[in-house]
This record gives structure tokens, C-alpha cells and sequence, in this order.
């Protein structure tokens, strides 16, 4: 009896929480509900927050605010609405979100997923306001509903061609600036049949691109039908023989664990696409040991000849914080002249925000917000000038792009690059979902134009 009932998801955060949005609504579905994406229709309204930054968290704050109102309006038509938060702020903060925040009903950490339906009806019917962060002993893949069952999109809505799969949670790095050991618990890899399993359902359901999932997803150590435990490219070797899988890829990688037969990989596979995101975070060394980041800038240059080597083709992008508490002029400087010597396909940076609980936000030497903002306005500068020539490099190139969605206009459609950029092409609704050679006729800082040669 689907659809009769509305759930609402907003995402925040990274690629793991659309995942277990996905999952999330997903796990509601037998119980009669349907996804909406206007919250006023909604009898379940999810927040899956993202606790990584200062900024993720008061935007999850302000949001709670007008949903105040939406609660309230349907409450004057009888309607009653239960709002979760869940991710990585409902982890962080838990019960604290119920005394901050009066309209939120319920609290659900990342591990505790599979209890939401049980939550929501508890919730409704006892109208308690309930909070479950607890860590479980068996992990949440196993107890959330098995995605083979869930019939795909509804007709009308395009099937989506790309698919994110979780293969790792949590992380014992423990980088002195971040929350996501915290939020995410200690590192955990799911059993390799799971995985598969998982991916031959996406398959059914027309999905023709994988990206696997973990925090530091390179660590992964699955065990596997042979009882022994897995690496990622020994697992992306098995994934890529599923056929109607045309294109692999993974996220995110630590450099720490960029081991040599996931660099052959990128040599082997044809079907692993030729990109990398690999975080490097800063340019000095004395940094980067402030950071506990267990590597060093010429570690890092190191890794990259190898993985050129391996696929001269591949696209890098990154991850940067500029701003850490005690980076001199100097330090900085280091940081801008590596980015210099590598150059990236793509990069996100971010200023330094001191959270909660991680040693780094107790050390004395905290930067100025103007000294971090102009570091950030720099090294941005130059990160776009490399996508810029990164993308213009593509004209005239004739790489095959995997159509995904419809795009703003009529008769466009828009697909991906095997190195990751949105690609607008003029093109039938019916090339959804397929891979096509297409000649790039032009470039903007963020995507590619480019011309169908032939469907
Ligand atoms: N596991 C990944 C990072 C996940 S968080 C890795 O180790 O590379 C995504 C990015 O957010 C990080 O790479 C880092 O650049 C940034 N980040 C994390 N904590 C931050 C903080 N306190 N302030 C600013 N940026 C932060
Ligand atoms: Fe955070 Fe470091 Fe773990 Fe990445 S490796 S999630 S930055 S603690
Ligand atoms: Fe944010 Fe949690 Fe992901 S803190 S980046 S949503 S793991």
C-alpha cells in the first residue's frame, strides 16, 4: 500500500548521509510512505545533518526554525508531523537538540537507521520525544531492509544511473581537527557478499555507475567469501566483472592507505574511472603532524607520480583547510605551491572551523576569521584557475559521458565525464541512463558542452 502516507528528506553533509537518505526513506516505504520533496505535505520530515563545520550545523539550525511554522500550519489542519533529526549532528548532540530546538521530535544517529520506522510509529503514538544514538553491536546494513525488495522509482521519475554505495563507516584516524570519528564511531567494513549484493540490486534497478563509500573507503578490509578479509581493489576488481556495471568509482581515499594494489587498479580496470579524490589538507609538514594526519607533503608527492604513472589520464581533486590554528604566511604559502606543482582537476577547501570535542579546537593560536578568509580567497583563486584549464583542456576531446538526468532546459539532458564533470549535451529523455560518445565543443568553470556523436 505505497504512497499514501509522505516522508521529506533533506540532505546535508557528504556523500554518506545521500546514501542513507536514500535508505532512510527507503526503509519507510513498506509502511506506506512515499517520498515528497515539499516538506508541507509531510508526516515525516528528516533532517540528516552534517556536524563537520561550524556552518553545517547553523544552517541545520535555521532550517528547524521555519519548519516550526510548517509544523504549526499542519497542526491547524489536524495533520500531525514528527521531525527527525538525524546524521552526524543528531550523533554530536543529541538529547541537547530537544532542549535547543522544541519542534524536533525525534533524534536518530547514523548507526541507529534501521530502528527509524519503529522510532516514527513510537513517536506518533506514545507522542514522545524520543533520541537513539546508541552504537549497536550488528550493524545497520544488515538490519535495514533489503534493497532487492524496494520496487524502483516511481514511473515518471527518471531511474537513476548512478548510484552511491556504502562499503566502510566510521574512522579511527582520528585528524585533530575532525568530528567524524565522533559522529561516525570506529571504523567498520561491510562483508564482501553484502556488498555484492547490494550492487546487483542497484544493477536491476538501472544503474550503470557505482561510487563505493567510506570515509577512508581505501582502508577497507571486507571480509570475503573466502573468509579472508578483502582490500578495495580486490573488491573493485570483483565489481567491476558485474555485468551492465559500466563504471566504478570510490570516495574518499587517505593517502596514508593508498596502497599498491589499488594504484594497479587504476592501471587494470578499465571499468575504474580515471579520478581520485585524494585530501592532502595542507602543505607543510609541521602541519600536517599538528593535524595527525600520518604523512608527510613529500609522501604525498610521491603517491601522486605513482598513481600518474599508473594512469596518466587520471583526474585528481582534494580536500584543503587553510587556517589551522598556528599556520604562519610561511605555512600557507607551502600549501598554495603544492597545489602549484600537482595542479587538480578539482578541489574543495575550507576554512579551519574549531569543533567541539577535537583537540585542535583547544590549542591556543586560533587565526583570526579575516587571516583565514584571505588565505581561503587566494588558494581559491588559484584551485579555480586549475579547473578552468582542466576543463578547457577537454574541448575538442570526444569522451564518453553517462547520461543521468534531464537538464534546465528543453531538449538537454545532462551526464557525467570519466573525470567527474557535468556534461550538457542536446538529447532525447531516452539516452537516460546510457553511455555516449560525445565531442566537447565547449567549457565553463564547473562543466563541459558538448555535441551526441552518435546514440
Ligand atoms: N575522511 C576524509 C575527510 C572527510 S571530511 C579524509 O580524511 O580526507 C571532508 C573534509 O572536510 C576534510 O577532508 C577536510 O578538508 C574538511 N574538514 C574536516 N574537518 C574540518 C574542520 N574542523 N574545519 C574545516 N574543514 C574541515
Ligand atoms: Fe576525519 Fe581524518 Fe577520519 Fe578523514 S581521516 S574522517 S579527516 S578523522
Ligand atoms: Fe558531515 Fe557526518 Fe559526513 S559530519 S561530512 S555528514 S560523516
Amino acid at each position: 500500500m505505497p504512497g499514501t502516507k509522505k516522508v521529506f528528506v533533506k540532505t546535508f553533509g557528504c556523500q554518506m548521509n545521500v546514501y542513507d537518505s536514500e535508505r532512510m526513506a527507503e526503509s519507510l516505504i513498506p509502511y506506506g510512505f512515499s517520498e515528497t520533496d515539499r516538506p508541507e505535505e509531510a508526516e515525516v520530515i528528516i533532517l540528516n545533518t552534517c556536524h563537520i563545520r561550524e556552518k553545517a550545523v547553523e544552517k541545520v539550525y535555521s532550517d528547524l526554525g521555519r519548519l516550526r511554522q510548517i509544523k504549526e500550519e499542519r497542526r491547524k489542519l489536524g495533520k500531525g508531523t514528527i521531525v527527525t533529526v538525524a546524521g552526524c549532528v543528531a550523533q554530536a548532540e543529541g538529547a541537547e537538540i530537544l532542549a535547543r530546538a522544541p519542534v524536533v521530535d525525534l533524534v536518530v544517529g547514523p548507526q541507529s537507521y534501521h530502528r527509524l520506522p519503529d522510532l516514527v510509529f513510537r513517536a506518533q503514538s506514545e507522542s514522545r520525544r524520543l533520541v537513539d544514538t546508541n552504537f549497536p553491536e550488528q550493524d545497520k546494513f544488515t538490519r535495514l531492509p533489503d534493497r532487492t525488495a524496494i520496487s524502483p522509482p516511481a514511473a515518471g521519475v527518471a531511474r537513476a544511473a548512478s548510484a552511491f554505495l556504502t562499503v566502510q563507516e566510521g574512522c579511527d584516524k582520528f585528524c585533530t581537527f575532525c568530528v567524524v570519528p565522533y559522529t561516525r564511531g570506529v571504523e567498520f567494513s561491510r562483508p564482501v557478499d553484502s556488498v555484492l549484493e547490494e550492487a546487483r540490486a542497484l544493477i536491476r534497478r538501472g544503474v550503470r555507475e557505482i561510487t563505493l563509500l567510506g570515509q577512508n573507503v581505501n582502508a577497507y578490509h571486507g571480509v570475503g567469501p573466502d573468509g579472508r578479509d578483502w582490500s578495495l581493489a580486490r573488491l573493485i576488481r570483483a565489481m567491476s566483472e558485474l555485468e551492465e556495471l559500466q563504471r566504478l568509482r570510490y570516495t574518499t581515499s587517505h593517502p596514508k592507505d593508498m596502497s599498491d594494489d589499488l594504484i594497479d587498479a587504476h592501471r587494470d580496470v578499465a571499468r575504474l574511472m580515471p579520478y581520485l579524490h585524494l585530501p592532502f589538507q595542507a602543505g607543510s609538514d609541521r602541519i600536517l603532524a599538528a593535524m595527525n594526519r600520518k604523512h608527510t607533503v613529500s609522501d604525498y608527492r610521491r603517491l601522486v607520480d605513482k598513481v600518474r604513472a599508473a594512469r596518466p589520464d587520471i583526474a585528481l581533486s582534494t580536500d584543503v583547510i587553510v587556517g589551522f590554528p598556528g599556520e604562519t604566511e610561511g605555512e600557507f604559502l607551502q600549501t598554495l605551491r603544492l597545489v602549484e606543482d600537482i595542479g587538480f582537476a578539482q578541489a574543495f577547501s575550507f576554512k579551519y572551523s574549531p569543533r567541539p570535542g577535537t583537540p585542535a579546537a583547544k590549542l591556543e593560536e586560533q587565526l583570526p576569521e579575516e587571516v583565514k578568509s584571505e588565505r581561503l580567497q587566494r588558494l581559491q583563486h588559484l584551485l579555480a584557475s586549475q579547473t578552468s584549464r582542466f576543463n578547457e583542456g577537454c574541448v575538442g576531446l570526444t569522451i564518453p559521458v553517462l547520461f543521468e538526468r534531464l537538464g534546465r532546459h528543453a531538449g538537454q539532458i545532462v551526464g557525467r565525464s570519466p573525470y567527474l564533470q557535468p556534461v550538457h549535451a542536446t538529447g532525447a529523455r531516452d539516452l537516460l541512463g546510457r553511455i555516449i560518445p560525445v565531442e566537447i565543443s565547449g567549457a565553463g568553470p564547473n562543466s563541459l558542452l558538448g555535441v551526441i556523436r552518435a546514440a
